[in-house]
């Protein structure tokens, strides 16, 4: 199958580079992304020769603005669940591949964009990054993971602080309080990415697989499973109406939402 949401790359033997594509919407994703995702993210797994997997969005301006928005507008709960669980399937190939996976934040990560970074071993952000969780001024609430990973990296009161208010941290602050890594220059962004992917890649393959595996158990990923299905029944127990519709359509018709008791 080849991907049409999708550009995969690879840049040098032994790193893949995947570039969510979908300029109309600054790489939102909708089914057919995240299915493919899943088909690439899969198929790297098993492959024994990609040793380190990036993940970044095309063009200059977006990594990902999140879920789209537009599929999501009249999804009924079960569906929204089935779609939470659908964007956990990538994730946890993220978490959990025995190899190493850098998330190349390069615009706007909202939303399922921040969750997707989270969900890959480390973020690298350009100085052009903007991270969010914005879906409570959707009437919805993060719902491919952000609820389960985002403490790992922020801690607990930063977490709440982000997902509470949706509110935009750039790449400096991300580096402040753990988000991501480092920042490099928007103009070397990929270059700087790729020199790190190469260190990583010099080294024992099975080495960095095993210290991916342990470092993972011995963090939250353990009980991974069941956390995310807990979210993505949550995520979809909000569907079908109320808020959810009324927050959707307003980012539909570029309009402020009008929520309930406001
Ligand atoms: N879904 C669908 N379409 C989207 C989108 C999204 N998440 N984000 C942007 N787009 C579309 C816009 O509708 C617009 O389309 P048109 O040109 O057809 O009008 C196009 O992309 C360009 O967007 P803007 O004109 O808004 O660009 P901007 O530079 O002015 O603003 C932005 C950029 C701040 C990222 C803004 O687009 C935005 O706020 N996007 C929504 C971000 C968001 O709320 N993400 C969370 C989604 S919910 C989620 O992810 C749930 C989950 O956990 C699973």
């Amino acid at each position: 199958m080849t991907p049409e949401n999708l550009i995969v790359e690879r840049v040098e033997p032994g790193i893949q580079v995947i570039k969510i594509s979908r300029p109309k919407a600054l790489n939102a994703l909708n089914t057919a992304t995240l299915e493919e995702l899943d088909e690439v993210l899969r198929s790297a797994s098993s492959d024994a020769s990609i040793r380190v997997v990036v993940l970044t969005g095309d063009g200059e301006k977006s990594f990902i603005a999140g879920a789209d928005i537009t599929e999501m507008q009249h999804k009924t709960p079960q569906q929204a669940t089935e779609f939470a669980g659908l964007g956990h399937k990538v994730t946890k190939h993220l978490e959990l591949m025995p190899k190493p996976t850098i998330a190349a934040v390069n615009g706007f990560a909202f939303g399922g964009g921040t969750e997707m970074a989270i969900a890959c071993d480390f973020i690298l952000a350009s100085a052009n990054a903007v991270f969010a969780q914005p879906e409570v001024g959707l009437g919805i609430i993060p719902g491919f993971g952000a609820n389960v990973r985002l403490a790992k990296f922020v801690g607990l009161a930063r977490a709440k602080e982000m997902i509470f208010s949706g509110r935009r941290v750039k790449a400096d602050e991300a580096v402040a309080i753990g988000l991501a890594n480092r920042v490099f220059p928007a103009e070397e962004f990929m270059a700087r990415v790729l020199e790190v992917a190469q260190q990583i890649s010099r080294n024992s393959h099975s080495a960095v697989a095993c210290a991916k595996r342990i470092l993972n158990e011995s963090s939250e990923s353990v009980g991974l499973t069941s956390k995310l299905d807990t979210e993505a029944r949550a995520f979809g127990g909000l569907f079908g109406g109320g808020d959810q519709l009324e927050g959707m359509t307003a980012f539909v018709e570029k309009r402020k939402p009008g929520f309930e008791g406001l």
